[in-house]
């Protein structure tokens, strides 16, 4: 066996099934369990340590043991340490094990008395490793029913759609603190039909009772020509409607209540009605605004 796994096969194979087997019985949530817990690095530092340990022990009492042998044993060892996997007393162990045949010599024993036109039947043993893979089988369909239509645990489909709605819940909480980066400066016109349709729902909540539903004009003024009392432009349109209009006008600053990025939407639907001319819309007002050539 040994000449299969040599010292340095033998420590970190066996450290590395140690440390995933912690990892993996070792509940540490989205980071690994050795992150998480310290100590899990000191066990597993004590673990190598008495690996170690145990492979000088070995060898120190092999030598032993070889010295006390004979050398007859010894030629003998030596002989068995170079056979083949498969012919290792240990791989035939095995094997034995596994399948307890028997010698061909022992048929006699196992014949069974009946004879179909001289076909006979040899009365073996089930091969212990069918035998045991069919409990390990009945063991599994046993958990299976119980955790799964007795006690009614989740189903994969049912365990899919649970995360995804507690991800989409985490999204939305995200979402809300996340900060809004959208300002002045960064500010850009949008003309994704999408953005558009939100910007006119968010309109239709705020703006018409004053600007009208075709933004004509009412209380405040017409938002379809082409002239601006505060300044044309995604820009100015969008500083217009955070921070308001004049003292005492009647456009409140809307930063308070609508989020940055909307406001950025609302601007751009605003500015998609450029030059709809609605019936009886109110005179403009302000100037006429050019878009700067930059
Ligand atoms: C309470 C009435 C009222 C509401 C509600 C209102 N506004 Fe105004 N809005 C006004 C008034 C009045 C002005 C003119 C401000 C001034 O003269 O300084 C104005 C000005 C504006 C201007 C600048 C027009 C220009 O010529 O420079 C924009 C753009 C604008 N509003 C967009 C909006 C949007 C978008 C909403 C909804 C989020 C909204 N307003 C809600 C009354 C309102």
């Amino acid at each position: 066996m040994k000449k299969y796994f040599p010292v340095y096969v033998r420590v970190p194979l066996l450290f590395s099934i140690f440390f995933f087997a912690m990892e993996f019985f070792i509940d540490s949530g989205d980071k690994p369990a050795f992150v998480k817990y310290p100590i899990v690095i000191l066990i597993l530092f004590l673990f190598l340590f008495v690996l170690i340990a145990m492979e000088i022990v070995l060898k120190a009492t092999n030598n032993i043991l070889n010295s006390l042998l004979t050398e007859e044993q010894r030629k003998q060892k030596e002989i068995e340490d170079n056979l083949p996997f498969t012919q290792t007393p240990f791989y035939q162990n095995l094997m034995q094990k596994l399948v307890r045949s028997r010698k061909i010599e022992e048929e006699d024993e196992l014949i069974m008395d009946h004879d179909y036109d001289g076909i006979k039947e040899l009365d073996n043993v089930l091969p212990p490793w069918w035998v045991y893979l069919f409990y390990g089988c009945i063991a599994f369909a046993f958990i299976y029913l119980v955790r799964f239509h007795i006690l009614g645990h989740d189903d994969q489909t049912t365990e899919f759609e649970k995360e995804m709605a507690e991800a989409k819940i985490a999204v939305e909480e995200y979402k809300k603190t996340a900060p809004d980066v959208m300002d002045k400066e960064k500010v850009t016109l949008l003309t994704d039909a999408a953005d558009l349709a939100a910007g006119k729902a968010i309109f239709e909540t705020n703006c018409v009772a004053c600007h009208r539903a075709d933004a004509g004009g009412a209380i405040g003024p017409n938002l379809t020509d082409n002239q601006w009392i505060l300044g044309g432009g995604v820009k100015n349109v969008f500083n217009t409607i955070m921070e308001g209009g004049r003292a005492g006008k009647g456009m409140v600053s809307w930063k308070e209540i609508i989020k940055p990025s909307d406001i950025q939407k609302v601007a751009s639907y605003v500015l998609s009605l450029q030059g709809t001319n609605p019936a009886d819309a109110k005179a403009p007002e302000g100037e006429v605004w050019e878009e700067p050539a930059n």
